[in-house]
């Protein structure tokens, strides 16, 4: 990984959504001019309701040329996709929707399937296949959405679970301990080509676990510890209440400098 986490702590959970549309807009602008496109990986959760409400803001919603803008996800529920915890529908009804994203820019995981293993399977190909890139590359996304489970976990990688140990494939069937068991998500190798890592968390009681992952060298195999680009950056953008297990060191204000 290109360096230490960056770390931007946010007064309140408004400003974070703010913060997070910002750099979110930013990077777009900087990948399409590149490349004609911006291929950007979802996080399921609620934190990332923040973001999406501000992007599809009239303050942001203009900022960007949402037809160049491919949708994809880093992990689902195995429920269809208009199931109350489906991360596509939260997705769907909050941003895609709203910003009127064309279908064929959206690339979900089928969740409905009965098979979770060809499930993942299944989307490795259709990744592999929007990208070029056959087995045994590895496609690049130009930024990857994460949240933080209380445990350490992210996407659907939980702690002590096989798919957190996953290191050739680039999406697999993994259990939760809680709620929707079963899941699918992208790898820790797959997220670590990512250009870009961006990690939003809100609240109080996530402040532990952000500790564990940022700072804490004795924690052991906490999932989200394990997302190390190997070549692209890590930042977090945090509100107050989410940092406040930090090191004075690392309580910044909000840089808007990219
Ligand atoms: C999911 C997410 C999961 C989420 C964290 C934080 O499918 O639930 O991928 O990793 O990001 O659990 O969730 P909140 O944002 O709701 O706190």
């Amino acid at each position: 990984m290109s360096g230490a986490p960056e770390v931007r702590i946010a007064e309140d959970a408004q400003e974070l959504g703010q913060e997070a549309a910002d750099l979110f807009v930013w990077l777009g602008q900087q990948a399409v001019a590149a490349s004609g496109r911006f291929r950007v990986v979802l996080s399921g959760g609620t934190t990332p309701k923040l973001l999406y409400a501000m992007l599809v803001s009239p303050a942001f919603s203009g900022q960007l040329e949402w037809p160049r803008v491919e949708f994809y996800f880093g992990d689902e529920r195995c429920v269809p996709p208009d199931h109350p915890e489906s991360n596509f529908r939260m997705a769907d009804e909050t941003l895609l929707r709203p910003l009127k994203i064309a279908p064929e820019r959206i690339f979900r995981m089928r969740g409905e399937a009965d098979d979770p293993d060809e499930a993942a399977r299944e989307y490795e190909t259709v990744l592999r296949t929007q990208f070029g890139v056959p087995a045994p590359g590895w496609p690049s996304f130009d930024l990857i959405l994460l949240g933080l489970g209380e445990d350490g976990h992210t996407a659907s990688l939980f702690p002590g679970t096989p798919a957190l140990e996953e290191r050739a494939r680039l999406v697999v069937a993994s259990r939760a301990p809680g709620g929707v068991k079963n899941r699918l998500t992208l790898t820790v190798p797959a997220m670590n080509q990512a250009r870009v890592v961006l990690f939003l968390v809100s609240g109080i009681i996530k402040a532990a676990a952000v500790h564990a992952v940022i700072e804490d060298r004795e924690t052991g195999r906490v999932p989200a510890k394990l997302i190390r680009p190997v070549s692209g950056r890590v930042i977090w953008i945090l509100d107050r209440a989410a940092a406040s297990g930090l090191t004075v060191a690392k309580q910044g204000v909000v840089s808007h400098e990219e």
